[in-house]
């Protein structure tokens, strides 16, 4: 996996985005180099459909099945193609085309955007956390979506002028699919349907995390987001629709996602293998960048109340699979701890 290189690095508070390094065509500075293997490209494979509108079909033959499918998704690849979700294919396409317009500005008009020191919200680069990071290869713009009421507004672009409406209005779809799975979710595996959604608590969380990767000279030896597993409950994905990038581990091996057009990529995140006592998986997943082709893509983060304490559903902890995880609170808390230590998070949650 990511191997961080042991030679001093410079200071990089001044690092400059990842869009100017492109323009100029230079080669990668060195903090964006991994060593890592195997190859950074490797064969697209099919990951599970899952059909949205078929799960809420209840109890009929058609709804089981679907059910069924989710439950294998979950346990074996922790990741499914998510479609019939009734989000207007209009729409999904204008949330792209709000991204690439806002993240083709100038820097310059991007200013009012720029993350500041003291925040992780706002447009910048892969902030810097520990001395022996390898940085990605891309900008980003964070946005809290969820509680509505604590949006911080000044961070959110006025240029392109629709960009504020456009993402609101996903992000209301997006809260209703996600509830709809957590429900499906609990129900594959024999729970309650509101056990997950219960857990999350009254101020439930939804991140968004707008990805640019500009092309690189070096897409062999740098990633645009290196291997990680997601500290969310779910991820929602919505990849870019003409260049592919994400790629996800499964038994030891890395696979390309494929683009379906209107799909969203959906993954099981750390609090969620966590709350279904490690039935569920959360995949290490990374994105490969591309020498020839700048790509997007929109993950929004669903997670509990940090306030509130999680853990594996009482139900799931049997005599043969004990509890795995303990309960905790703030689990983004000690996913930073942990990332500044060179440490897995879950793992230092394992009971
Ligand atoms: C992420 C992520 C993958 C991609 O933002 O956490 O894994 O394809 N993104 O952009
Ligand atoms: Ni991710």
């Amino acid at each position: 996996m990511v191997e961080a290189i042991d030679a001093p690095l410079p200071p990089t508070s001044t690092t400059p985005q990842v869009q100017d390094i492109s323009l100029h065509g230079d080669d990668p500075p060195p903090r964006y180099i991994v060593r890592e293997l195997p190859d950074l490209s490797p064969p697209s494979t099919t990951i599970p459909i899952i059909d949205l509108s078929r799960l809420l079909s209840g109890d009929e033959d058609g709804g089981r099945e679907e059910l069924g499918e989710l439950k294998a998704a979950l346990t074996s690849w922790g990741c499914f193609q998510l479609i019939g979700h009734g989000i207007p294919g209009e729409l999904l396409d204008e949330v792209q085309v709000s991204a690439k317009q806002f993240f083709r500005l100038p820097s310059e008009e991007k200013q009012m955007c720029f993350r500041p020191e003291d925040d992780v919200e706002g447009y910048g680069n892969d902030p810097i956390l520990s001395d022996k990071q390898i940085l990605d290869w891309s900008d980003r713009l964070l946005l809290k979506l969820v509680p509505e009421d604590t949006r911080k507004l000044h961070l959110w672009p006025t240029n392109p002028t629709q960009f504020r409406e456009v993402v609101s209005g996903y992000s209301d779809e997006l809260k209703r699919i996600v509830e709809a799975l957590m429900k499906a979710m609990a129900r594959c595996v024999g729970l309650e349907e509101d056990c997950f959604l219960k857990q999350y608590g009254g101020k439930e969380m939804m991140m968004s995390r707008f990805n640019h990767y500009p092309v690189c000279p070096r897409p062999d030896v740098v990633l645009g987001v290196k291997a990680h597993s997601d500290g969310s409950g779910v991820t929602v994905l919505l990849q870019d629709d003409k260049v592919e990038g994400l790629q996800i581990l499964k038994e030891g091996r890395w696979y390309g996602v494929p683009i379906i057009p209107h799909a969203l990529v959906v993954n099981v995140g750390d609090q969620m293998q966590i709350m279904s006592n490690g039935i569920f998986k959360s995949p290490m997943h990374r994105a490969a960048v591309s020498a020839t082709r700048e790509r997007y893509s929109l993950a929004v983060f669903h997670l509990p109340d940090p306030e509130v304490e999680i853990g594996p559903a009482q139900d799931l902890v049997t005599k043969e699979l004990p509890q795995q995880y303990r309960n905790l609170k703030n689990y983004s808390a000690i996913n930073f701890d942990c990332f500044q230590k060179g440490e897995i998070a879950l793992d230092s949650v394992k009971i």
